[in-house]
């Protein structure tokens, strides 16, 4: 037997662990037998130490099996999945799903909450009434056969260990460690029963990897994982300076996301969503090349099949799939807002980070994990670098429900939006791709 706390002293001292030290390890702390008081030792001790990459993907294995696999052999088509490191108005997830289902991919996409300051997916597709996030695995299946797509909850049975690390790192400090959020976000995503994986590395002011050499590390750890265990993994590492789209907040992008599915959406969201779906396509050999991936994204956009699909998909989750031509009917805030410019000229600089928070004290995210939140609130038709504008025209709307909310959410854009004579380089939408091809 494997005494625990001799493995945290190992780890403690910056030595390296066998993959059976780290699989005793998960394996006792899912079954109980190891407190949380010495796994959070050990979460601590590799923050501090790190892992080698064999350490690493040890501990993906074991996170990965200490649940289900979900058994995706009886789908007929390529199983590709994409996954983000989290940002402000990233609601690419909404648009991709239905967008690579079109195209021939079977996407069985399982997604988070919001997380800090950054949105979730799950409470996005929450606003749509009566969209169940909650499928048992077997209707989770037969969604993703029938529509192409499915996105729902993290389910009990899948990668349980993570789960309950994840809940140990959010309050001892041990979120941002490289080793530990690459075991965390591979094991999800390898117990899924994937043929290729995408994964949307964010990096800046509103995302959780701050520095670019950050975000490369994560990107470069997650491929080499998703190599060793022999699955067909890219990366792109995207900005996340400024906010992705013209809304923030859950309804107010679920409806962007529908507008995008329109094809009324060029730009930085169509973009960075056209990007990441082409690397789907060719992870999965559906396209030759990015040009040619481009080429049939446009037209299953084009042909309104996208949105058919997205539409499916919320009626087959029991959502109301009139949201898709009546976006209004979802929730609306009591109080829309414009903030009107102080000055004209061009926009130079959004920051997503205040942005993020403001949209949070609206009541648009969670102080704590148990809050509700309300799906009405946030800011649309919020201005983008490089597009210019007249002084008294809005900088954005603020949709509110609370007075005092509202008054806190305005001091924090106070200096959020940055305006100059000269219009600015258009931003950097996308650092590097990292495909295995
Ligand atoms: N998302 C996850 O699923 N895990 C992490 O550790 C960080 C972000």
């Amino acid at each position: 037997m494997r005494v625990p706390q001799w493995i945290i002293e190992k780890k403690r001292d910056g030595q390296a662990l066998s993959a059976d030290e780290i699989g005793d390890f998960i394996q006792g702390y899912h079954a109980g037998e190891i407190p949380d008081y010495q796994m959070a030792a050990l979460a601590m001790a590799i923050y501090l130490n790190g892992m080698s990459f064999e350490e690493t993907a040890a501990l993906t294995e074991a996170m990965m099996h200490s649940g289900k696999l979900l058994d995706t052999s009886g789908l007929s088509r390529p199983v590709c999945d994409k996954h983000s490191t989290g940002g402000i108005g990233d609601k690419v997830s909404l648009i991709l799903a239905p967008l690579a289902a079109a195209c021939g991919l079977a996407v069985p996409m399982i997604s988070g909450r919001g997380l800090g300051i950054t949105g979730g997916t799950l409470d996005k597709l929450e606003s749509i009434p009566g969209y169940r996030t909650d499928l048992s695995e077997k209707e989770f299946l037969k969604v993703v056969d029938e529509v192409g797509c499915s996105i729902i909850g993290q389910t009990a049975t899948l990668a349980p260990a993570d789960k309950k690390l994840y809940a140990l790192r959010d309050v001892t400090g041990t979120v941002p460690s490289i080793p530990l959020i690459t075991a965390s976000i591979m094991c999800k995503k390898m117990a899924e029963g994937l043929d290729a994986l995408v994964l949307d590395v964010k990096t800046g002011r509103g995302a959780f990897m701050k520095t670019r050499e950050d975000a490369e590390s994560l990107a470069k750890n997650m491929v080499r994982v998703g190599d060793t265990m022999g699955k067909s993994v890219g990366a792109l590492l995207t900005n996340m300076d400024i906010p992705l789209g013209h809304c923030i907040g859950n309804a107010l992008e679920v409806r962007e996301s529908i507008e995008c599915l329109r094809g009324k959406v060029r730009g930085p969201l169509w973009e960075v969503t056209r990007e990441l779906t082409a690397a789907m396509l060719l992870l999965c050999g559906k396209s030759p090349d990015w040009e040619s991936a481009r080429e049939t994204l446009e037209d299953a956009l084009g042909s309104g099949k996208a949105l058919e699909v997205f539409r499916q998909m919320v009626a087959a989750q029991g959502g109301d799939p009139a949201v898709c031509d009546h976006p209004r009917e979802l929730a609306a805030a009591g109080q829309t807002l414009p903030a009107p410019s102080p000055e004209s000229g061009y926009v130079t600089d959004v920051n997503a980070d205040a942005v993020g928070r403001a949209v949070l004290v609206l009541g648009g995210g969670r102080t704590r994990a148990e809050d509700g939140i309300d799906h009405a609130v946030g800011l649309s038709d919020l201005v983008t670098p490089g597009q210019s504008i007249e002084k008294g025209q809005a900088l954005y709307i603020l949709h509110g429900n609370d007075d005092k909310r509202i008054g806190q959410a305005r001091e924090l854009m106070r200096d959020a939006i940055q305006i100059a004579d000269k219009k600015p380089e258009p931003p950097v939408l996308i650092y590097n791709r990292m495909m295995p091809l």
